[in-house]
């Protein structure tokens, strides 16, 4: 069953009815001021950093649903009057959930519209924050397609969180005295803490006069009421009131009246201003607010045509650069995910980690140090840029030993000292994503670039030594196997070797009671090949002949190591544990087979020319691929294993315990790619590749424009259920897998690679890829079997499958490909 369809023209998602399995969302913002939206505007927003700068607030994991949002109510006054039902609504059906004529939700690049109608009126919002700005925008258009005229309420609706999201769901005895707003010329400002430390506050503002206001949230709803019957909106009154400790809102209340065929606009502005220490306010010997940035901007924003150019501006700013990358395939699923939502998705992944999304609380996790750099890989065609940026970051907490806090503050760009470091495969990610950046930009200088240890002024060093230091880090901690030592846990967090819990609420990653010093990790051996590979390349550019022989010995060695250790006999072995016994092996019990070591080893060259990497393929196949994707492991544990940790805490089929850990799968296409086998590949692709999905929605349950992190395995009381959308590894993987290794359109340190593996039955693609200043217009064709290429540029034959050099006048050439041979 599907819930809504793609607008592949128009770039949207349509959702066609409001109470779809879970919430479908879409992200506002673009670089600091964000917002997550649902299709019926629940929600929050939020500065920077999703804990210490949470605008409004929100509440996770209630009943109903998704409660909390940017609400807008619609009274219908005479209706009222006249005793009749159903005289106010919501035109997003949350939060009143009062049954619409007609609704529809758009979730496009960076905007939502809803629209919703109810007796001949119809609203339609349009939602987002425009380019460079620290607000959100809301647009509404109310339309009375009545024969007489329509005398309307509209009251707006946000509730303020006290900036610490966290602190604002616990300490109450101290967060009910402290709330505190203005109301100046119908704008609501929250200023809760503004008296003293912080040196920010919100706004909400109107376009159009008010009646009224509400700042207290009880005054608006009502004791014991709840959003979906605000007492305010019942009466149709405001009694101005002005929130002093409580809960902050802001509410406006708009009177109007619309002639038959009439529509007005109502905008509303939604904002977060900083002023400087010793602007604070109006006036220095005041409390009151210096309002006169937010005032100037609404100035200007709540007008019509500065909405609508910013609108404009927004959707120009997303055809710029998903133009990096479009591909033409016979395949709408493929190109409607690489042309349009898995960019967009691996957007929100880089901008968010693993922060706030609906199943991210914005609380718990910052910038994850594996996960930003593997986001990475998916985005620095898009904004190379803010790759470099993100890059230096991320270095600049690493510690001097190479290792690396697991978590940063996006807001202090500080590691979290409550995670720590000890994710002994963590320093390894930051080589891949210097690589992919370096392959993408040529921007050899940033290896000299310097950078301190630990954000320590006087420690630094240049961005090549942390990468040494990364390297070392995996040198320095080998286990009895001379594999690496598996520490907290690799990229598998539940997998918990050294932590043998048996406290309930223990944290299976940080609590460590073993000694670290056997067990190990294959899975880190693979990646560490791969990152040691990419040095080698990096110090052959560099010319440092010392450093290539070094980075190739040492992934030499470890290859060896693997081979002995590592190999079960038909596919790698996952670990070995604190007892030295193997995990992932024929000989174990339960788990005998996990995914994680097949990808990495065979992405890092493998088995390639012997056999064993197809072997490993093979019982890939055969042991873990199932119809909706293939699973982490198998068979699933069935019991709880203090030698295994978290991973043995989930029930069989989810999560780590055999469920399809999406982010995962991609490692296997590109395996697959790289024996040459796309029909393979593009077949596992399709698994779980969201929109080909759509048509079960209600079994897959979340968004159909976007992967998810897991879905339920085939152990699960609930097989092909998906959950954890938007913030997961899947979508930058998903989009190397397809792009570059399917589709074959590959950057690489010198030039650009096109060695497509496409399947026998297409004819062919066409694809736009701007790589270093120039458009490659690329058009492939199949002319018989196999996988055999010819390539020319601009009707001149080149040898091999990579483009070199471009001639530097030239902007813009023509790659013909032909694939396959004739007979
Ligand atoms: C989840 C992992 C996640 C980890 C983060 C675990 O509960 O299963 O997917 O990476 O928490 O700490
Ligand atoms: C989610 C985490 O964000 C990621 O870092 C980890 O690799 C996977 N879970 C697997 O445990």
């Amino acid at each position: 069953m599907k819930f809504g369809y793609f607008d592949d023209q128009n770039r949207e998602y349509v959702i066609q009815q409001p109470n779809t399995p879970l919430p479908w969302i879409n992200f506002l913002g673009n670089e600091k001021y964000f917002g997550i939206i649902s299709n019926t505007a629940g929600g929050y927003s939020f500065y920077q950093d999703a804990r210490l700068r949470r605008i409004t607030r929100y509440r996770y994991n209630n009943a109903p649903l998704d409660v909390g949002g940017r609400y807008l109510y619609i009274r219908d006054n005479k209706a009222a009057s006249l005793g009749q039902e159903d005289y106010y609504w919501s035109p997003s059906w949350q939060p009143v959930r009062k049954d619409l004529d007609q609704y529809q939700c758009r979730h496009g690049l960076g905007y939502t519209t809803i629209l919703g109608k109810k007796n001949d009126l119809i609203c339609e919002g349009s939602y987002f924050v425009p380019l460079n700005q620290d607000f959100e925008v809301w647009r509404f258009t109310l339309k009375n397609q009545r024969k007489q005229p329509a005398d309307l309420s509209l009251y707006s609706a946000v509730e303020f969180c006290l900036w610490d999201a966290a602190d604002d769901q616990n300490n109450f005895q101290r967060n009910l005295s402290i709330g505190e707003v203005e109301v100046e010329d119908g704008v609501i400002y929250h200023k809760t803490e503004y008296r003293e430390r912080r040196n920010h506050y919100s706004y909400l503002a109107c376009s159009v006069p008010i009646k009224g206001f509400e700042t207290q949230r009880e005054a608006f709803l009502g004791p014991y009421r709840g959003w979906e019957n605000p007492l305010a909106v019942e009466k149709g009154t405001t009694e101005n009131s002005l929130a002093h400790g409580w809960q902050p809102i802001g509410a406006h209340h708009i009177r109007l009246t619309l002639q038959p065929g009439e529509s007005q606009e109502v905008i509303f502005i939604l904002g977060y201003q900083e002023n400087s220490r010793k602007k604070k306010f109006s006036d220095p010997e005041s409390q009151i607010l210096n309002k006169s940035e937010a005032k100037s901007k609404l100035k200007m924003y709540l007008n019509s045509d500065y909405v609508v150019n910013a609108l404009s501006e927004l959707k120009e700013y997303w055809d710029d650069l998903l133009g990096v990358y479009q591909v033409n395939t016979p395949d709408p699923h493929i190109d409607r995910m690489v042309n349009l939502w898995n960019q967009y998705q691996v957007m929100a992944t880089f901008n968010f980690s693993r922060s706030a999304s609906y199943f991210e609380s914005g609380i718990g996790r910052g910038m994850g140090f594996r996960d930003s750099n593997q986001d990475l890989l998916g985005f620095v065609h898009l904004i190379p840029e803010r790759a470099r940026e993100r890059i230096l970051d991320l270095a600049g907490t690493q510690k001097e030993d190479g290792s690396a806090y697991h978590q940063y503050s996006p807001l202090t760009k500080r590691g979290n000292d409550a995670v720590g470091s000890d994710f002994n495969d963590d320093p390894l990610w930051l080589v891949l994503a210097v690589a992919a950046y370096l392959k993408e930009t040529e921007d050899w200088p940033i290896l000299d670039n310097l950078v301190p240890y630990d954000n320590q002024p006087g420690s630094e060093k240049t961005l090549f030594h942390h990468l040494n230091a990364s390297i070392n880090f995996t040198l320095d901690r080998l286990g009895p196997h001379e594999l690496p030592l598996i520490g907290r846990a690799d990229w598998n967090d539940c997998l918990n070797l050294n932590c043998y819990s048996t406290e309930p609420g223990q944290s299976f990653q940080t609590t460590t009671n073993k000694g670290g010093k056997t067990a190990e990790s294959v899975f880190i051996a693979g990646l560490f090949i791969l990152a040691a590979n990419e040095m080698v390349k990096i110090s052959k550019f560099r010319k440092d002949e010392i450093s290539v022989n070094r980075y190739q010995k040492a992934a030499e060695k470890m290859e060896l190591s693997i081979w002995e250790h590592g190999w079960d006999g038909e596919w790698f072995k996952r670990a070995y544990d604190d007892a030295g016994a193997p995990v992932g092996s024929r000989s174990c019990a339960e788990g005998q087979i996990f995914i994680e070591p097949q990808g990495f080893c065979i992405m890092a060259g493998l088995g390639l020319r012997n056999g064993k990497a197809r072997m490993a393929l093979d019982s890939v196949n055969e042991r873990l691929a199932t119809e909706h994707g293939i699973v982490l492991q198998q068979p699933a544990y069935s019991k709880y294993y203090l030698n295994l940790g978290e991973i043995t805490s989930y029930p069989p089929g989810y999560k780590e315990n055999a469920g399809i850990f999406c982010h995962t799968n991609p490692w296997i296409m590109i395996a697959e790619a790289m024996l040459g086998e796309g029909k393979k590949a593009l077949d596992y692709y399709h698994l779980i590749n969201p929109s080909v999905r759509e048509e079960f929605s209600d079994l897959h349950k979340c968004e159909p424009y976007v992967y998810a992190q897991m879905i339920a395995g085939r152990d699960a009381a609930t097989p092909g259920e998906a959950k954890n959308s938007w913030l997961t590894g899947t979508a930058a993987w998903n989009f190397l897998a397809i792009s570059q290794w399917i589709l074959g359109i590959r950057p690489d340190y010198d030039g650009l690679i096109i060695d497509p593996v496409i399947p026998e039955e297409w004819n062919g693609f066409q694809a736009v890829r701007k790589f270093r200043n120039v458009t490659y217009k690329i058009n492939v064709s199949r002319i018989g079997q196999g996988d055999d290429l010819k390539i020319s540029i601009d009707g001149k034959h080149i040898r091999g499958n990579i483009i070199k050099r471009v001639p530097r006048d030239l902007s813009e050439i023509e790659v013909d490909v032909s694939i396959g041979s004739v007979t």
